[in-house]
């Protein structure tokens, strides 16, 4: 099958999973992460069918919605692509990036291997702050039934994947556990560089949020 067919096969397959989601983790932020990523590898001169295809399958099942089950996305990413007779080599590239894109905690790294796994992580990080992310958050929030904010319960810095997966706070203190970091964990420049806006952005946001709450 030709990767133009390939690409094509699995954005269908893609949307039709996940059109209509209520988390942030929709369709749309898939069509977003593609966009970004694509635009990214251009400027990077990456291979941009490994970041196409990865970019539409990154969320395609993820630990979050599956009890914590890290090895569920490169598995049905796996045996997706394998029924479509993509290349062994193109298929353990993007299962790679899968395994390894997710946030895991603000005391853990998450170092990709490869510049395509770089700016695919790059791009999905970028969907997670701005206005966008704020509007991500607080929809994941009461997809999972969490408070806004709760001043009497502090934001946490996780050492492990496994704690970081168990956290179950207030919504705002997702962006000190995680959105506020992502800035400064951008692993190409021109990802750096979108990302500064966006975190402007988002602090004024919480500002703005806090003051509110305050009375202000
Ligand atoms: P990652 O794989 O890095 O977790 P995703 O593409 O799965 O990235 O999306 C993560 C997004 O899900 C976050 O940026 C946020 O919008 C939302 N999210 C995840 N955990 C929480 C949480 N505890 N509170 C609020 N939003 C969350
Ligand atoms: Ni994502």
């Amino acid at each position: 099958m030709s990767e133009k067919e390939i690409l094509s096969k699995t954005e269908a397959y893609v949307r039709n999973k996940l059109e209509g989601e209520g988390s942030g983790h929709d369709w749309w932020h898939i069509h977003r992460v593609r966009n970004t990523a694509l635009k990214l590898g251009k400027e990077e001169k990456a291979d941009l069918f490994v970041i196409e295809l990865t970019a539409l399958l990154h969320d395609i099942a993820d630990h979050k919605f599956h009890d914590g089950d890290e090895k569920i996305g490169p598995a049905t990413a796996r045996k997706w692509l394998s029924n479509l007779n993509t290349d062994e080599s193109v298929i353990d590239h993007v299962c790679e990036i899968i395994r390894d894109v997710s946030f895991k905690g603000a005391e853990v790294e998450t170092p990709m291997k490869t510049k395509e796994g770089q700016i695919v992580q790059d791009a999905d990080r970028l969907d997670a702050i701005g206005a966008i992310g704020v509007a991500r958050a607080f929809a994941y929030g009461g997809h999972k039934d969490r408070e806004l904010h709760n001043p009497n319960i502090k934001p946490k810095s996780h050492d492990s994947f496994d704690s970081y997966k168990k956290s179950a706070g207030p919504t705002l203190n997702h962006f000190y556990e995680k959105l506020f970091l992502l800035k400064d964990r951008m692993n190409t420049a021109s990802g750096r560089k979108l990302a500064e806006e966006r975190h402007t952005f988002m602090q004024e946001f919480v500002e703005r949020f806090l003051e509110e709450w305050g009375g202000k």
